[in-house]
């Protein structure tokens, strides 16, 4: 795909080259996102981070990442307080803030919203999550980190063994990962859920018409042995119809440190898109593995300031300009160990 200019709103806009592509320019971003280097190369730009749902880090990073890259950041973070809560279509509302930013990054409760926004936007839009449908930027950060990890081990994305754990239903980040993952080969797919909660038939199809091996499983020991990433996720209970339906889903899968010994590989990674629901009734997965070196959770959440900066370097077109305005940063900096969780 041509990035530039380009809205970024569903991961089936990307080929596999195109993810490799990102990936290559994520590396890059590592000397800036680990406080060596100072870039500008966006100075004088404007994100516009339109949240309408609850955010830390997505809507966090993406404007650390702009920051990082020299722009600067408006906040719109609560649909009461925007004009859309006076009945603003969102056409109008794209109007209105395109003429306000370079580029707009956008979460949304209802699935399709943020490409109805981006069709009437006159910069590139990034689709921070919309509903129960996608969120591209968590698919490729989630990605970029299984690469790394996978590279670790030796090993590559092709032939991955990844269990998906927990509400497939209305996860967002698990629709996008298991479509970004369809693109690579021979994938092999434990997709473990209540049976009410499984994955979309569409993805599930197109996972087995690309001829990815995929399992559907309802108890967490059949799907988590034999994997070299264990992907776990929060039941999504802003989803529900009730909040009586909601809890009837909470808590069926619990991942702990006494679990994964006894079912899990010795070098699973564990993956969370987070935030992880730590309320006792729930705890999909829990605290005790805080210090088990194979939980990724938090170089996840650092890796995706490196991937939401290579988007905004090749949407707005500065990609190989980024290391030539380099320039090393004059403060104290602590140590930032990425081994660590
Ligand atoms: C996810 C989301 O919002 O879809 N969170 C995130 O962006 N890291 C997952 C979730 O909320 O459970």
């Amino acid at each position: 795909m041509d990035f530039v200019g380009s809205h970024i709103l569903s991961v089936d806009q990307f080929d596999r080259g195109d993810v490799e592509l990102v990936f290559r320019v994520a590396d890059r971003m590592e000397p800036f996102a680990a406080r060596q280097k100072i870039t500008r190369v966006l100075e004088g730009a404007i994100l516009s981070n339109m949240f309408f749902e609850p955010s830390t880090r997505t809507r966090v990073s993406f404007g650390s990442a702009f920051n990082l890259l020299g722009g600067e950041v408006r906040e719109t973070t609560d649909i009461k307080v925007s004009a859309i809560s006076k009945g603003e279509s969102l056409y109008d509302s794209a109007r209105v803030l395109s003429g306000y930013s370079d580029v707009i990054a956008m979460r949304h409760p209802e699935a399709g919203s943020v490409a109805e926004f981006a069709r009437a936007s006159r910069v590139p839009v990034i689709n921070g999550g919309d509903g129960p449908n996608e969120h591209p930027s968590q698919a490729l950060l989630d990605l970029y980190t299984i690469r790394k990890e996978m590279a670790a081990r030796g090993a590559t994305i092709d032939g991955l063994r990844i269990a998906l754990v927990g509400d497939l239903k209305f996860g967002r980040a698990v629709h996008s990962l298991c479509k970004l993952l369809g693109r690579f080969n021979g994938i092999h797919f434990n997709l473990v859920s209540p049976p009410e909660l499984t994955a979309p038939d569409d993805i599930v199809d197109a996972l087995k018409s690309a001829r990815h091996s995929v399992n559907e499983l309802f108890r967490l020991e059949d799907g988590i042995r034999d994997v070299d990433i264990l992907y776990v996720t929060r039941t999504q209970e802003e989803r529900f119809p009730s909040q009586e339906e909601a809890d009837r889903y909470r808590g069926l899968f619990h991942v702990n440190q006494h679990i994964y010994t006894e079912f899990c590989e010795p070098n699973t990674v564990i993956m969370h898109p987070l935030p992880r629901d730590s309320r006792t009734i729930a705890n999909e997965l829990d605290h005790d593995l805080d210090q088990n070196p194979n939980l990724a959770i938090f170089r996840q959440t650092d890796n995706g300031v490196l991937v939401r900066m290579a988007l905004f370097a090749m949407v707005l077109d500065v990609v190989d300009q980024v290391e030539r305005s380099a320039r090393d940063v004059n403060w104290y900096t602590a140590k930032r160990d990425p081994g660590r969780t």
